[in-house]
């Protein structure tokens, strides 16, 4: 006799009926409930009507005066990234529970191939630091820090299984630097593959002589980093890899833009109808050279790359963001605490670690934007939600709420009001960027695949709720 034991039937996730909530997406908001069902959106009614009173649930979540919003994506963070002879200070549990807070619930961050190896090695590694440890759904850019043969020939394997974009960087020589022939063969490669070429556009051959020239003449704080990676500087690469994607006929996308005349530069690209695309981060939309030059090392907070820039480029930021010159807001959420890490530059800004904390703050940062005036609540949730989750190959799973999208929503109050600081920030950072900061609206709860992760502002998610998410490819492609 044989005996076969029977498969485990998983148990049905308990269904949601949020009401009376204002649903906005990238294309619409309108008054409706939204029923969620094993851990998808299953559908939305208007209240009153014949399908809303249809509904049912097995727990009911009162959104009256509320926003309902899609879960955040971020498309740039570096989690456990080394820099600099150090890490950054949020790991995958630390950053994607401070993420949940934010009303984020999918990170994109960079799996780094290291000098000399392969880059599966990096993926690898990459995957063994995530694993089990997220409270968000994650997926991978790839770092290529070493471009040659054997490192383009695995590039196609990763789009195949869902690794599909490829940050260089024309910054930081003899770290992640490639030269022109290397981002050019990457790029032929990414244009047969499919694969989306991020770029880090710095010119940081001569940055690095303006950085040995200060450094020489005594200019040794944090305020000089902002002065020798110069605007001209990022908009010359940015033209130079717009140029470089054109000849390799492919797709590219600018990371963390700052400079109004690198803005120039996306908005003639995309004049001429090439698909080039760029992002930018609360940082330079809020914070300025001033910040850099705040004493006591205080600046060392703000040292980023590209660099903080002064106020009067945050106009043309803005501009772009509604012109769709810009399509993005990411973080490069990059930690380091100021007492330990920041502090290695003492004496030397160069060798301060580069990078700065925002993923919690993002979605709160750009709804601020919406009371300011600097964008309607569609775009605030375009530049948030849909269009990276498109940018990246997750749409329509993330970025919206429609039948079938996982059920990644946040209530949002649009008129709570809250003060920035890291004595109440979840980040693992001794610092907040934004300290004293006064926002209006906060997020409430938040659901990643139907589940709560904050539940009224408290957190009841748990590190491997989280799950890997392989990507498709850009959908602004197809
Ligand atoms: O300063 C930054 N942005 N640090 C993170 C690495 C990068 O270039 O994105
Ligand atoms: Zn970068
Ligand atoms: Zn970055």
């Amino acid at each position: 006799m044989t005996s076969s034991s029977p498969t485990p039937v998983k148990p049905a996730q308990p269904s949601t009926l949020i009401t009376g909530g204002l649903v906005i997406t990238a294309s619409d908001e309108l008054h409706a409930d939204l029923l969620i069902e094993n851990g998808r959106v299953a559908g939305l009614a208007a209240p009153g009507t014949a399908a809303a009173e249809a509904f049912s649930a097995d727990r009911v979540l009162d959104a009256t005066g509320k926003y309902v919003i899609p879960g955040g994506v971020d498309g740039h963070t570096h989690m456990d990234f080394p820099f600099g002879g150090t890490f950054s200070s949020d790991d995958f549990e630390t950053g994607t529970r401070a993420a949940a807070w934010g009303g984020t619930t999918t990170i994109v961050d960079f799996a780094v191939q290291t000098r000399g190896r392969a880059l599966r090695e990096g993926l690898d590694t990459w995957h063994a630091k995530a694993d089990g440890r997220c409270s968000v759904d994650y997926g991978f850019h790839m770092i290529l820090s070493d471009v040659n043969e054997s490192s383009l020939k695995e590039m196609d394997g990763l789009v195949e299984e869902g690794v599909t974009s490829f940050k260089m960087f024309m910054a930081y020589p003899g770290v992640f630097y490639s030269d022109d022939g290397q981002i050019l063969r990457a790029m032929q490669r990414t244009a047969a593959n499919g694969g989306l070429t991020m770029m880090h556009a710095e010119n940081g051959i001569a940055i690095d002589v303006l950085v040995e020239q200060a450094l020489a003449a005594g200019r040794t704080d944090p305020r000089h980093h902002g002065e020798v990676r110069k605007a001209l500087l990022e908009a010359e690469a940015t033209h130079r890899a717009i140029q470089l994607a054109r000849v390799a006929g492919s797709p590219l996308y600018v990371v963390h833009v700052s400079a109004r005349e690198a803005v120039e530069q996306l908005a003639a690209a995309r004049g001429m109808d090439l698909p080039v695309f760029g992002e930018t981060c609360p940082q330079y939309l809020y914070l300025s050279t001033d910040n850099l030059a705040e004493p006591d090392f205080g600046g060392a907070k703000y040292v980023c790359s590209t660099p903080l820039r002064p106020a009067e480029h945050q106009a043309a930021l803005w501009r772009a963001l509604r012109t769709d010159d810009l399509q993005v807001v990411s973080t490069d959420h990059c930690p380091f605490c100021f007492t330990g890490q920041k502090d290695l530059g003492r004496g030397d800004f160069s060798k301060i670690p580069n990078g700065m904390p925002g993923v919690e703050h993002r979605m709160d940062l750009l709804h601020q934007a919406v009371v300011d005036g600097h964008l309607t609540r569609r775009r605030w949730i375009e530049l948030a939600c849909a269009t990276p989750a498109r940018m990246f190959g997750l749409y329509p799973k993330k970025g919206t709420l429609a039948p079938g999208a996982d059920a990644d929503v946040v209530v949002y109050d649009p008129h709570a009001e809250q003060t920035l600081s890291a004595a109440t920030h979840h980040m693992n950072v001794d610092y907040s960027a934004y300290e004293g900061k006064r926002l209006t609206g906060r997020v409430e709860t938040v659901l990643s695949r139907g589940e709560a992760v904050i539940d009224r502002r408290t957190y009841t998610g748990r590190a491997g709720h989280g799950q890997y998410v392989p990507r498709g490819i850009c959908q602004f492609l197809n």
